[in-house]
């Protein structure tokens, strides 16, 4: 029975809460399998807004399973704080299970994240600072503290001395920073565990059984393809693996049992942090998308970088991710323009480019091909099906699926739950 993933097709923020919520009362799981509380997952159900960082989306639907896999790095004290958050809020977090064998945020990475950011300067990667590049990092390098490690107080007050014996020379003798007592935080993470430990479970055992058994689970990507440490714009991703082929490794369940990969992908174009970003808008056309799609960062509060739609982004995901759905969102927010332009190719010092350039410094200097549709005037956000739209608007839809290669089987118009055009199943 289908496993699905639902993976961002840009640079995050495409509206990867409000899908996963949408599909939260026909799935039985819902599987986290990347990255950490750098994401910030809206929800907006009814009058209610819930900003996830690190619980999965399904966490609000109450027969959902929401599961922490094996592929996130976990701040236990950030999580606790969310669960308790969402407690406050009548929210029962009873059914969360945690991987054991997910890897635990430590204090050093967040010193050493903030630190080391400050060190690079003008050449920074603008990360959220929440410890997700150094505890990947450790984990690569096989010196990780683990979820199971919180189950054997031993073992981890042993992982905690060996990690700051080499940290806090990083951080007093390069970063001129204070060094941590081992010892407290050794008691810190005593007292997450008896929280945590509740949840903690062989998570990739209990999905292969729940497919077994006919079970439908969903893969809720964090991030986006263009943040992907392999695919994405390197070195201004993340650390992790947002992409299809990451969610596999990060729920241990096997490629073959994937149904459908769902591309969220927003009708024009945001990035938060540095890096190259060709549509991007510095004039009052991207301040009027910022303010007009409400873009600002969901975890830290930044500005988010506006632009229009990139065809050649698009096309990209579709291929990395083996795209077999699209879900668009935010069209609504484009009502009012005379025209939108979309690019379609790139160029990169007078040579036309339909695909990414192979190389960043290429990348870095391509200038968007635009193609200009004709927009629409109406406001959409009452609209319930495809047919509700102005012309222009189901050309728009038409145009961008034509360019990005897979079909738009969903289109988001506005934020609520019930604000969503259903062409195709997503399941
Ligand atoms: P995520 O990280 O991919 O889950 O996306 P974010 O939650 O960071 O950012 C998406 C923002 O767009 C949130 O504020 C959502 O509530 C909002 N949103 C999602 N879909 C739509 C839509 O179709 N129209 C509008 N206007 N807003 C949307
Ligand atoms: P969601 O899941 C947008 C960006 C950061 C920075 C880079 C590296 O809400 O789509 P990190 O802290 O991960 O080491 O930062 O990645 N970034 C995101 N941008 N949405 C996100 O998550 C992001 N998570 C990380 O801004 O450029
Ligand atoms: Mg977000």
């Amino acid at each position: 029975m289908p496993a699905v993933v639902l993976v961002g097709a840009q640079w995050g923020d495409e509206g990867k809460g409000k899908a996963t919520d949408l599909l939260g009362g026909d799935v039985d799981y819902v599987v986290r399998y990347q990255g950490g509380n750098n994401a910030g997952h809206t929800v907006v159900i009814g009058d209610q807004k819930y900003a996830l960082h690190l619980l999965p989306t399904g966490v609000l639907s109450p027969d959902v399973v929401p599961v922490i896999g094996n592929g996130v790095v976990i701040d236990p004290g950030v999580l606790l704080s969310e669960i308790d958050g969402l407690a406050a809020r009548g929210i029962d977090c009873g059914r969360l299970l945690i991987s054991a064998n997910a890897h635990l945020i430590m204090p050093h990475h967040k010193a050493i994240d903030k630190v080391s950011e400050r060190f690079l300067g003008k050449a920074k990667i603008g990360t959220t600072g929440r410890g997700i590049g150094p505890a990947y990092g450790d984990k690569i390098y096989r010196v990780g503290v683990r979820v199971q490690d919180l189950l054997d107080p031993g073992i981890l007050s042993q992982k905690i001395e060996a990690a700051l014996t080499e940290k806090n020379q990083i951080l007093t003798k390069i970063y001129n920073r204070r060094g941590l007592e081992a010892t407290k935080v050794l008691d810190e993470y005593l007292g997450y565990a008896e929280r945590l430990r509740p949840h903690i479970a062989d998570t990739s055992l209990i999905l292969g059984k729940a497919l077994d058994e006919g079970k439908v689970v969903l893969l809720e990507g964090g991030q986006g393809t263009l943040l992907d440490i392999d695919h994405g714009t390197y070195p201004f991703v993340t650390s992790s693996s947002p992409t299809s082929g990451g969610a596999c490794a990060g729920s241990g369940i096997p490629p073959n049992r994937l149904t459908r990969v769902i591309g969220i992908l927003k009708a024009y174009t945001t990035r938060v942090g540095s890096g190259p970003f060709p549509t991007e808008l510095l004039d009052e056309q991207g301040e009027w998308l910022r303010q007009t799609g409400g873009e600002y960062g969901v975890t830290t509060g930044r500005n988010r970088r506006c632009g229009w739609f990139d065809a050649v982004i698009a096309r990209y995901a579709t291929r990395i991710n083996g795209v077999t759905d699209f879900f668009l969102t935010k069209l609504d927010v484009l009502s009012g323009l005379e025209r939108i332009p979309v690019c379609v190719a790139y160029d990169v010092n007078g040579v036309r480019h339909d695909e990414i350039p192979m190389t960043q410094t290429e990348f870095h200097h391509a200038t968007p091909i635009y193609e200009e549709l004709p927009g629409w005037q109406e406001d959409i956000t009452s609209a319930k099906t495809f047919d509700d739209l102005p012309p222009n608007a189901q050309s728009y839809v038409r145009a961008l699926e034509e360019m990005s290669g897979a079909p738009i089987s969903a289109i988001g118009v506005g934020p609520g739950r019930t604000q969503t055009l259903q062409i195709r199943s997503l399941l």
